[in-house]
């Protein structure tokens, strides 16, 4: 099997001597969906900043279709190229002084010239609602537009990998929802998206497959709905059932549908259950 980012032992500890990953084994096929969750703390952010080579992990190895990470600098500039990362938190990445500025960076770095930078950004921004912004500073934006500029950022490089971590954070309802519209048609032009998050029933409706992280340690990998009905490990990791499953599970108890129905991942499928 050819897996597109994978890692073999992988742990990890800050420069205070915090652990935050203990031999972690992921492998993630290519145009895979895969969300990776846990508690506060449990180490997803830390693991993602493995996967891009911005954390070099102390044990253990990152691959990028199959090849060890080279963490020179040309190397790692190679990488970021195919594995793209959206942080958790907007200040952590924006660092130019306009909106425009922000987003053109990458995108200037990697060879566009300013039209050509230009007629993406146009586009991006459209989509994602920040026409009005371009020429703002960025310290003058609010949280959920600087979080927006920053997704703008990295989905206009379109890396094959791309990291999202927390993507609706901070963002109201119209502009999450914009943003999962995006990186639906990110997984629909067969790029690989990999996204932490504390929604789970996000999680069950988009995600192929999950990874589980406890206090630093994976204890789940598999399929979605093997996890959202295993309900002991949902304790043990301390996860919410998704709402659907709840309801999925009181439909069974009363009758309603037979035990051993099709999972459904939205109101959709369930509601197709009932009729
Ligand atoms: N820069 C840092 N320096 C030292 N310790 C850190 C640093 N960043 C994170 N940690 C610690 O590493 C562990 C994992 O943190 P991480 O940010 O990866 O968790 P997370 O799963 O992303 O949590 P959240 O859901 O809150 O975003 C935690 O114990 C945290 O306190
Ligand atoms: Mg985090």
């Amino acid at each position: 099997m050819d897996y597109i980012i994978n890692t073999k032992g992988l742990s990890y500890s800050y420069h205070n001597g915090q652990k935050a990953l203990f031999d972690v084994n992921i492998a993630i096929k290519p145009g895979e969906k895969t969300a990776v969750i846990g508690s506060n703390g449990s180490g997803k952010s830390t693991l993602f900043l493995c996967l891009n080579g911005i954390n070099k992990p102390q044990k253990g190895d990152v691959f990028f279709k199959g090849n060890k990470i080279d963490y020179s600098s040309k190397g790692l500039l190679n990488l970021r190229r195919s594995v793209g990362i959206v942080f958790q938190n907007p200040d952590d990445m924006i660092f130019s002084s306009s909106v425009r500025q922000d987003i053109a960076f990458g995108l200037l770095n990697m060879g566009f010239s300013n039209s050509q930078a230009e007629e993406k950004i146009k586009s991006i921004s459209k989509f994602l609602n920040l026409e009005g912004l371009l020429d703002k500073p960025v310290h003058e934006l609010s949280g959920g537009e600087k979080k927006r500029v920053s997704l703008a950022g990295v989905m206009v490089m379109e890396p094959e990998v791309i990291i999202l971590d927390e993507p609706g954070a901070y963002l109201d309802t119209l502009n999450a929802k914009t943003v999962y519209k995006i990186i639906d048609s990110l997984s629909q032009k067969g790029k690989t998206v990999i996204i932490s998050s504390h929604n789970m029933d996000f999680v069950l409706n988009w995600a192929d497959s999950v990874i589980v992280l406890k206090e630093g340690k994976v204890v789940f990998n598999g399929r979605t709905e093997d996890l959202f009905l295993n309900n002991e490990l949902l304790n043990f990791a301390v996860l919410d059932e998704p709402q659907i499953i709840k309801i999925y599970n009181m439909l069974i108890n009363k009758g309603v549908i037979e035990a051993g129905a099709p999972v459904p991942k939205n109101i959709t499928e369930l509601e197709m259950l009932i009729k």
